[in-house]
């Protein structure tokens, strides 16, 4: 897909989209994989637990381009002892997060600096390819100072390998200004910011819908041609090269 001509701004842009918004379920093909957003947002939480099981009781989570904090709010019900906050540019979003009752820390991103060595981890779901490919790096270097040493930070994407989910983007409104990024792109960003991935999961190879193959699923993780995949980029230890 080709990179937008002018620089577009992403705030405003889904600040459209807020009311109601549905995550692009509008799409009948997405309609068809899973029943709500809520579908589809539960095999990502399934992949953190590794992650967030082995983190302190009282760990911090940012979830980055939180949205209307569905995510965030999965997150927080399952591991209630965590402090979770959410940020996104669009003021729209965070609105129609309080409109659903939100009871999270959701805030406005100013597209400047996030708070310094703050979070053990940060969560991106579905945000870098709404972000100018100009931008990645400088983003990803912004979310890397706002880890904490040895932080980690899991970027969720669209895999632009899939077939089906680059056809579901080509028609999804949402999503007519998106660039999408491999897994392999993402890894290159990571470098440029100083962070180190350590993990790719592949995964949505099947709708999640069909939740009994879900283990067929998690055992295909190798394979880069899933709907989605979960990249964990870790911050540097202070004192490590
Ligand atoms: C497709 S939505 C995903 C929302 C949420 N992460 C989820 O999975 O439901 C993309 C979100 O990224 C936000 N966004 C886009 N560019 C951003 C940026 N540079 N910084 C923070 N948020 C951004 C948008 O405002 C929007 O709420």
């Amino acid at each position: 897909m080709e990179a937008p001509k002018q620089k577009i701004d992403r705030g405003a842009e889904f600040d459209g989209y807020a009311d109601h918004y549905g995550a692009g379920m509008e799409n009948p093909a997405k309609r068809l994989a899973g029943a709500s957003p809520e579908d589809f947002l539960k095999p990502k939480i399934d992949l953190l637990a590794g992650l967030i099981d082995n983190l302190p009781e009282s760990a911090s989570l940012l979830d980055f381009g939180c949205g209307t904090g569905g995510f965030a709010a999965l997150i927080q019900s399952r591991w209630p002892s965590l402090g979770v906050e959410g940020c996104d540019l669009s003021e729209g979003m965070l609105d129609e997060a309080v409109r659903r009752g939100t009871t999270l820390n959701l805030w406005k991103y100013d597209g400047r600096d996030l708070p310094f060595e703050r979070y053990d981890l940060v969560t991106a779901v579905c945000v870098f390819h709404h972000i100018c490919p100009s931008e990645w790096v400088v983003v990803a270097n912004r979310i890397r100072k706002a880890l904490k040493p040895g932080g980690r930070f899991v970027l969720i994407e669209h895999n632009p390998w899939n077939p089906v989910t680059s056809w579901v983007v080509a028609h999804t409104a949402i999503d007519a200004n998106a660039v999408l990024l491999s897994a392999n792109t993402a890894r290159r960003i990571f470098r440029e910011a100083g962070l180190r991935t350590i993990q790719v999961q592949n995964f949505l190879f099947f709708p999640p819908r069909l939740v009994w193959l879900r283990p067929v699923d998690r055992a295909l993780g190798g394979v880069p041609l899933g709907g989605q995949y979960f990249l964990v980029a870790e911050n540097a230890v202070r004192g490590t090269p």
